[in-house]
């Protein structure tokens, strides 16, 4: 695919706060905006893996409603400067804020450019509404569409088919060949004043909304006909020429992500695949450039790659950035590669933080992702009750069994992997490991940090001795240099 832009690289995640990433790009170069910020609410929202520490940090900055404009107003404003005047910008949130972000955005990007509020009911029964609960079931996300400022914005209209019902009650005719039809009417109402022309058709005088030369034409394709059950000419409209109703604001025929789902990467905040369709296609052409600042495990960037668009994603996650890209590799077949890349093909991951410096200062939830992730495991879905277990990898060949109650329960063939974002691992830290390692029955484990204390190193070396366990004690530094490959074996 051609790269759209020399000012512009596509096919790019950039790992960082998208405040910062956003200014690197230039004004008016992308065609289509999604962004799916983190809410101001109390559900796990930023979370990725469902837990508690991110949501700590979340709460305290998303304090109260104008904590969470003030923070999206910025970010919104540099989103309002890199889209094109012929583009589109879809915001995505729920009741918590949404008439907040309603008046950010026509403020930045100006109310005449409001297109329409989308409603995409979600579920149909949810939680928040339990019996006994004083409101309705609150079952929709909000999407707010602007224009980029021009009135020739990009606009593929789309329909749904029609329903059983609808055809049943409306194409009620069917002609000798078996075509189903049903009559509109052909009359111009407004008169002149509408620019409809008077004249006489099949003996009936009046305003048609045809010029009488194509009225012609129709007639003479048989297509103009008086009605049985009436006395003014109306023409006919087949089914098997029929569009589909236009695709209207309320979307309730997409379902969300569910945990058993294919696509599901077990991200309590990913859409699902179908709604970033519907959104690129209507807003989009093949080869433009769609934006995603707020990317998670990356949906936005998988549609438009499987619809032929180039993309750009942001995420402030390392581990949501190591996730879309491990996503783009399998499901879109897509390489990362930077050779690739420099010559059209693949995608490349820009600005994760590789040095030891950048790995210290990022939140501890992100520090342990990063290292089960690098290690080719599994990072716990949920930190509490981990019994002082991180992660597991599981030896090449081993296989995951049935899913159980949404975890995932493994077979038994797994070593558990332990971080610490510390300096120097000490001989109480392996104390506890150990403890953990003897509860979980495991033969070997994994122990990462910065640094290990020789009272640990000791301690692990005596733990072998005693119990036949053996802990492979990993520092940040090999992780990095990937000096790791046979100790993991
Ligand atoms: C609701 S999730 C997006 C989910 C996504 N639509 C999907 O289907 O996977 C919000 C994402 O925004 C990211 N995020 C939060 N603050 C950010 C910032 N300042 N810059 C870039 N990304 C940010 C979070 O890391 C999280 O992955």
């Amino acid at each position: 695919m051609a790269k759209p832009s020399s000012l512009l690289d596509t096919r790019v995640i950039y790992c960082g706060d998208n405040l910062e990433q956003l200014k690197k790009l230039p004004d008016a170069c992308v065609d289509l905006i999604y962004i799916d910020p983190p809410f101001n609410s109390n559900r796990n929202y930023e979370v990725f893996w469902g837990e508690t520490k991110e949501k700590r940090s979340f709460e305290d900055r998303h304090e109260s409603t104008q904590a969470y404009i003030e923070f999206m107003r910025p970010r919104c404003v540099e989103l309002a400067r890199v889209l094109k005047k012929t583009g589109s910008f879809y915001y995505h949130c729920d009741w918590h804020a949404s008439h907040y972000v309603k008046v950010m955005l026509d403020q930045i990007m100006g109310e005449d450019n409001f297109q329409n509020e989308i409603v995409w009911k979600r579920s149909s029964a949810h939680s928040d509404a339990k019996q006994g609960s004083k409101h309705f079931g609150r079952v929709h996300d909000v999407l707010f569409l602007y224009s980029g400022g021009s009135d020739d914005y990009t606009w593929n209209q789309l329909y749904l088919p029609l329903s059983d019902e609808y055809v049943e009650s409306h194409y009620t005719n069917v002609e000798p060949d078996g075509r189903r039809f049903r009559w509109d009417n052909l009359t111009g109402p407004g008169g002149a004043a509408k620019g409809n022309a008077f004249y006489e058709v099949l003996g009936v005088k009046k305003f048609w909304r045809y010029s009488p030369e194509n009225m012609a034409e129709l007639i003479a394709d048989g297509r103009v006909a008086i009605p049985p059950k009436g006395k003014i000419p109306a023409i006919k409209r087949y089914l098997d020429k029929s569009l589909g109703v236009p695709l209207q604001s309320v979307w309730d025929d997409l379902p969300p992500v569910n945990s058993q789902a294919k696509e599901s990467l077990g991200y309590p905040t990913q859409k699902p695949l179908q709604l970033l369709e519907r959104i690129i296609r209507t807003s989009s052409n093949e080869n433009d450039i769609v934006l995603d600042a707020f990317c998670g495990c990356g949906t936005a960037l998988v549609a438009a790659q499987n619809l032929n668009r180039q993309w750009i994603g942001i995420d402030v996650s390392p581990t949501a950035c190591t996730v879309m890209a491990k996503r783009l590799r399998s499901v879109c077949k897509l390489p990362e590669s930077e050779k690739l890349w420099q010559i059209g093909r693949g995608f490349v991951v820009r600005d994760l933080p590789w040095t030891e410096k950048q790995l210290r200062t990022i939140p501890p939830f992100e520090f342990e992702n990063w290292a089960v992730i690098a290690l080719g495991g599994i990072p716990n879905k949920t930190q509490v009750g981990d019994m002082g277990i991180d992660g597991r990898i599981f030896p090449v060949g081993s296989e995951p069994s049935a899913k159980k109650d949404e975890q995932l329960d493994f077979m038994d063939d797994w070593y558990p992997v332990q971080v610490k974002q510390m300096d120097k691992v000490g001989r109480p830290d392996i104390d506890m490991f150990e403890a953990a390692m003897m509860r979980a029955k495991r033969k070997k484990g994994f122990f990462v940090g910065f640094d290990f204390s020789s009272d640990a190193m000791l301690e692990i070396g005596r733990f072998f001795k005693r119990e036949h366990i053996s802990i492979v004690a990993l520092t940040v530094r090999e992780i990095l240099d990937e000096t790791i490959a046979h100790r993991l074996a």
